[in-house]
């Protein structure tokens, strides 16, 4: 009697395909925590960077971002719902690969000496847009800064002095708490963009929605998909020994992650582009299956 009692309580747990649901949501286990637990060693790493290094990457980061900041300001003047130019100016283009080296020396100056990138992005008119997961940190901007893709924010961000320009500048698809008919009208957003035949820049979409500890994926939010587009998704990967990265809403704080990232010496991080993935008749139709689909390719 005992035996079988364990055995039918058991059941759904291990009914859920066990290998699936290990790296999609694990039942019962919650991926919003990270434990960062330090060695002896690793704080006097730190305690010893925080003497030199850190002052010093921490000024240089924070001058490229004021460098960047006139470059935004003045590329990102004018009509923001209106349709970028086609082609795009000359002084526009070079503005853009100032931004994008301005920007890829502020992350060198945090210690992401090397990107790995794997795979090939794809062609706006290939997919216009592109799925990040697993969302862990602010430091998934690595990807949106070096492509200038625009991306899906709450609105408030515009606001924010010198980076709020900087948002501007990646035409951002914003979406407000406060308007109740937002969620309606991002979703239009984003499918007249996608359908824009490569007109607009391609949009960054990280379907989670919030940060998580990067140990499964969990559900995606269907406004990538209910355009009906073929996305391309994009898997990012931080194999660092110790995780300074990760930012969820139980563990270190947004400025603990700052500090004691510019604190190692190097920081890993790698960017797979995956192969574009059309959605069938089936998955137009259905949203979240479509998410739910996306989101297994992502896994594996
Ligand atoms: C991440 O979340 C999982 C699932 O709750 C948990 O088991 C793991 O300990 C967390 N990782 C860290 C580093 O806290």
């Amino acid at each position: 009697m005992r035996l079988r009692g364990r055995g039918t309580r058991a059941a759904p747990a291990s009914g859920v395909a066990a290998g699936d649901a290990r790296r999609l949501a694990p039942p019962g286990r919650n991926p919003f925590v990270h434990e960062l637990r330090l060695s002896a060693l690793q704080k006097a790493q730190v305690a010893f960077m925080t003497l030199t290094l850190f002052p010093i990457r921490l000024l240089v980061a924070a001058f490229m971002m004021l460098l960047a900041w006139p470059f935004a300001l003045v590329a990102s003047l004018g009509p923001a719902e209106k349709e970028p130019e086609q082609p795009l100016a000359l002084w526009r283009r070079v503005v853009d690969l100032l931004l994008k080296a301005i920007m890829r020396t502020m992350w060198f100056a945090g210690g992401f000496h090397h990107v790995v990138v794997k795979g090939q992005r794809a062609l706006p008119t290939e997919a216009a847009i592109l799925t990040l997961a697993p969302h862990s940190s602010y430091f998934d901007a690595i990807p949106v800064t070096m492509t200038m893709s625009s991306i899906v924010m709450k609105a408030e961000s515009r606001d924010i002095p010198i980076w709020g320009t900087l948002i501007r500048y990646i035409r951002p698809v914003f979406v407000s708490r406060s308007d109740q008919d937002s969620r309606r009208k991002t979703v239009e957003e984003i499918r007249r963009r996608a359908q824009s035949g490569g007109k607009w820049p391609q949009i960054m979409i990280f379907p989670e929605g919030t940060c998580t500890n990067r140990t499964c994926l969990i559900t995606f939010k269907p406004g990538a998909f209910i355009p009906g587009v073929p996305v391309q998704p994009v898997v990012l990967r931080y194999p660092n020994k110790l995780d300074t990265i990760t930012w969820t809403w139980r563990g270190p704080r947004a400025l603990e992650i700052l500090w004691l990232t510019l604190c190692q010496f190097h920081n890993r991080v790698e960017i797979e582009f995956l192969p574009v993935y059309s959605p069938s008749e089936e998955e137009k139709r259905n949203p979240a299956l479509y998410a739910s689909n996306v989101r297994h390719v992502m896994a594996e």
